[in-house]
């Protein structure tokens, strides 16, 4: 039998197992996602949803994976960044199930394994990566051994801008695909701040401006929700697509890969394949099962980490809520 990891993914909403071998086929992947009744995420009530529910995740996994826990060979967990409350529940998880059965630990940068997922399921070697989803929007690239980071929001993230405003709209969570849906009805663009600082990004001003659009009425006119959903998704996605295009024609990378929950809008898409094909790099897009939240991602990053460096000790484990993926060397890229 192939060597087999047991991923697991803490970092906010999403809880998930994935099972996947050391060539990288996956084996089962599930998920458990908290949805707020109204309102944000609340940590503690998230930590509370994956609390309840992780080993029932943890089986349904294996049994999909028609294994046992006695079959697993290492067991990788986010241990950075996100919500701590969060990220503590899966490095326990992960440091129980390694000392029950005792098999080796390893923790694993969750942003790094985004772009971990998407080199290996789009079979594609040094792309400039645009990784945009709830909780980051970060255009980054391997360069001096690291994944460096070209340009970022300067406050809120793309996906939860997104989420936000719709929530003021009345939408419920999550507003991403909502707002994709709705902004497919107009093409009447009403102007919005659009603010590139530098490489980096900013999101709050355009939030402000098109929930206050919801609520005026100017000269009569009241604003109609299409039309808003439209201008915030062309403003909001047109500054990604300047940022991503000038890190691509700096670093010259010949691969564009748009992975996280963001990923999955079909504008955005369309957008940044536009970009790629006037620099002539190819466009890849992760398939969608693993471009949000997923266990097989930090399995596979785990995996990566092992086999260069081997395994941590369990006082290694502890969570980084904070850290940042061009703090650490990638010695399986170097
Ligand atoms: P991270 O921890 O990496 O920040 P996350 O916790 O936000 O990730 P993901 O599953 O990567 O989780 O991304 C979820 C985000 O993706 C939500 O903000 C959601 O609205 C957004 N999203 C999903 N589908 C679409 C879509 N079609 N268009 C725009 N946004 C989308
Ligand atoms: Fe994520």
């Amino acid at each position: 039998m192939k060597k087999l990891c047991l991923g697991i993914e803490s970092t906010a909403h999403t809880f998930s197992i994935g099972i996947i071998d050391f060539e990288g086929n996956v084996y089962s992947l599930i998920n458990d996602i908290y949805v707020p009744e109204e309102g944000g995420l609340h940590p503690g009530l998230v930590r509370d949803q994956h609390l309840n529910n992780f080993m029932k995740i943890v089986n349904r996994a294996l049994t999909e994976a028609k294994i046992s826990i006695k079959d697993i060979n290492l067991i990788a967990f986010s241990q950075s960044p996100g919500l701590g409350p969060v990220l503590k529940i899966g490095a326990w998880v992960a440091r129980m199930l390694s000392q029950l059965v005792n098999i080796e630990i390893v923790g694993v940068n969750h942003c790094i394994a985004h772009i971990e997922i998407g080199r290996l399921k789009c079979n594609i070697k040094d792309p400039l990566s645009l990784y945009v989803s709830g909780g980051n929007t970060i255009v980054s690239a391997f360069e001096s051994g690291r994944y460096q980071i070209f340009g970022e929001t300067l406050d809120l993230a793309i996906g939860n801008m997104i989420d936000s405003f719709a929530r003021d709209a009345g939408l419920n969570h999550p507003g991403g695909p909502k707002i994709e849906k709705l902004a497919l009805n107009s093409n009447n663009y009403i102007q919005l701040p659009y603010v590139v600082k530098g490489m980096d990004l900013s999101f709050s001003g355009l939030y402000t401006a098109a929930k206050y659009l919801l609520q005026s009425e100017d000269y009569g006119i009241k604003y109609n929700l299409n039309d808003v959903a439209y201008s915030l998704q062309e403003t909001a996605f047109g500054m990604l697509t300047e940022v991503t295009e000038r890190a691509l024609a700096h670093t010259e990378k010949k691969e564009v890969l748009l992975t996280g929950g963001v990923a999955a809008n079909k504008r955005l898409q369309s957008m940044i394949k536009y970009i790629s094909k006037e620099h002539d790099a190819r466009f890849e897009v992760v398939p969608l099962k693993f471009a949000g939240d997923n266990g097989a991602m930090i399995g596979w990053t785990g995996i990566l980490r092992y086999q260069a460096e081997g395994r941590h000790e369990i006082n290694e484990t502890f969570i980084k809520p904070k850290e940042r993926m061009d703090h650490f060397t990638i010695p399986w890229r170097t």
